[in-house]
């Protein structure tokens, strides 16, 4: 298939314009219109700008790096897996006002998740991270990203509830060349729990080539999980959808960039640092937590009104720098003046406007998760 190579036009300040000026999404966020033949509409949302969040504690955005680690026995492969905390790095453009220019640390801008090139004692460097909120059941997930230039290993962002309920987008760099990438779009389910966790023998398995590099720029890939299917996007152009064994359950988003030297999946290690940014993450969903589904929300929306329920913008292009200044300026509802009555907002929500943020109740913990995802 061919992606639609639209440079975008600025498609979500057409639609902030149209938008009556009292809607302020008091009952939620949709995919489509509400006009539309056919819609969702989600009532929590999570946003992240990375190329503006410079912190040493991403708990307080809403993310618990993860650090843990496995043997090369429970990785499957020839090395073992070592997360750590020192190989998540927020990275933001040195002009806070700009979207585009030099990063405070140089390379690209954005959040950065290291695999480590030194893995004389059996284990690979690398970086996790799992969205605090657990509670996401259905919803549109989308993250702008730059993949690692160096093959042996693998980029992933995923939901995860348990190991047969999870829906992952996972980037090898040794399926990279020249002139175009591979994604691989996963349903764990039951069935690849018999297969020992494989789900590439699955029908929840498919491999989708990609029209261009995924280390050379960034993208924005996203899924969107209603009842009935998983459908994902690349640079808001549908490219597939599964329906079979669609997840029920909520759980949390991940993102992790690791190698364990499998020939088979992520090959490598690389022998020098190697590392994927991620510029933005985005997330409208329903929650499984009644206090959020039912009380938070009835009370910001007694009577259901479709004017009151603002359209998630498409992102059409690349949001790269390179397309140009503001190629990489992307809609946050989080950076307009309250269009998040009653969300669970995090440190770097509308500071546009220098509105209070609201903080939650899980303290800042980092987490050990023996996952082996
Ligand atoms: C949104 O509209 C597109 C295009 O018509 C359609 O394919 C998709 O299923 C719709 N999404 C939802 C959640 O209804
Ligand atoms: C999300 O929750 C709201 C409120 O309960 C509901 O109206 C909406 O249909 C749900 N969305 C989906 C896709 O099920
Ligand atoms: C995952 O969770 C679902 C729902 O709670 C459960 O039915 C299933 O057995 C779990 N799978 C695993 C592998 O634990
Ligand atoms: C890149 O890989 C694809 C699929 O394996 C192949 O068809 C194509 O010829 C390769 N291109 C280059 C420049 O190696």
């Amino acid at each position: 298939m061919l992606l639609s190579q639209a440079v975008g036009a600025l498609p979500w300040l057409l639609l902030a314009l149209s938008r009556s000026s009292n809607a302020a999404c008091e009952c939620g966020y949709s995919l489509n219109k509400t006009s539309d033949e056919s819609y969702a509409v989600f009532t929590e949302l999570q946003e992240n700008d990375f190329l503006h969040t410079s912190t040493k504690t991403l708990t307080d955005y809403g993310w618990k790096p993860q650090v843990y680690n496995v043997t090369s026995k429970n990785a499957r492969g020839p090395f073992g897996k070592n997360m750590e905390l020192r190989n998540v790095i927020t990275n933001p453009l040195k002009d806070s006002n700009s979207w585009s220019g030099d990063a405070e640390h140089g390379g690209d801008a954005g959040l950065e998740l290291w695999v480590r090139g030194d893995h004389q004692d059996g284990l690979v460097d690398g970086a996790e991270i799992q969205s605090r909120r657990d509670d996401a059941l259905l919803g549109t997930f989308r993250v702008g990203m730059k993949m690692s230039n160096s093959s042996g290993t693998c980029g992933a962002f995923f939901y995860y509830h348990n190991n047969s309920q999870e829906i992952d987008m996972e980037f090898l760099s040794h399926q990279f060349n020249e002139s175009q990438g591979f994604v691989n779009l996963v349903l764990q389910t039951p069935e690849s729990v018999v297969h020992g966790y494989d789900a590439s023998g699955t029908a929840a398995f498919s491999v989708q080539r990609l029209p261009f590099r995924p280390d050379e720029k960034f993208h924005e890939y996203r899924f969107d999980w209603t009842k009935e299917r998983v459908a994902f996007y690349v640079d808001g152009t549908f490219l597939y959808e599964m329906t079979d064994n669609v997840p029920t359950e909520g759980g949390s988003m991940f993102f992790n960039h690791w190698s364990n030297g499998d020939p088979k999946w992520s090959a490598g290690p690389p022998e020098k640092d190697t590392v994927m940014t991620v510029s933005y993450m985005k997330s409208y969903f329903n929650s499984t937590d009644t206090e959020r589904s039912q009380n938070a929300y009835k009370k910001r929306c007694p009577n259901y009104d479709p004017a009151k329920v603002c359209a998630i913008p498409t992102q059409m292009s690349a949001p790269d720098p390179s397309g140009g200044k503001d190629a990489a300026k992307t809609y946050f509802f989080t950076q307009e003046k309250d269009m998040t009555p009653g969300q669970i907002l995090y440190a770097n929500a509308a500071t546009v406007f220098g509105a209070p943020a609201l903080s939650i109740v899980v303290p800042a913990l980092v987490a050990l998760w023996a996952l082996t995802s």
